[in-house]
């Protein structure tokens, strides 16, 4: 199977940005990670990062077809995109919404996300391991359905 990785805006300063909320790891940590974890699942990922709304929207429309599952950090646009939310739809691709921090322990606006109530699943607040758990989570999710 295939799974796509999805990062959005600042997720390329991971390890460096606000650690006390995202953690040490850098992305490319996370995603050797996740990439080796894959190969123990019998899975392939491909991991793309973005601070672009409309390379994020391209990369989900790109999918079609292509990738049986999403893994998806929204990130800022988590809050703020249609645009992204109606890109998962079309595609139609099922996908995990997935934060390091604990959105709903933050400031309010963090709360309301335009991807919880059409996601498969949600991981909030438990850091890298997320993305791990995720993967998991994708893998015994395309082998029931
Ligand atoms: C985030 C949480 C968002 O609120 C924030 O804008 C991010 C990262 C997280 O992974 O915890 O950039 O998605």
């Amino acid at each position: 199977p295939q799974v796509l990785v999805i990062n959005g805006p600042n997720l390329n300063l991971l390890g460096s940005r606000e650690p006390g909320h995202y953690g040490v790891r850098s992305l490319e940590d996370i995603s050797a990670r996740i990439t080796t974890l894959a190969g123990e699942l019998g899975a392939d990922v491909d991991i793309f990062q973005s601070n672009a709304e409309h390379e994020l929207v391209g990369r989900v429309q790109a999918a079609r077809g292509r990738a049986d599952f999403i893994i998806i950090n929204p990130a800022a646009f988590t809050h703020t995109s249609v645009a992204l939310r109606d890109a998962l739809l079309a595609v139609d691709i099922p996908f995990i919404e997935l934060h390091l921090s604990n959105v709903h322990a933050r400031e309010e606006f963090r709360a309301h996300s335009y991807f919880s109530d059409i996601a498969v699943g949600v991981i909030s607040g438990l850091g890298a391991v997320g993305y791990e758990l995720a993967l998991r989570a994708a893998h015994d999710h395309l082998s029931r359905n």
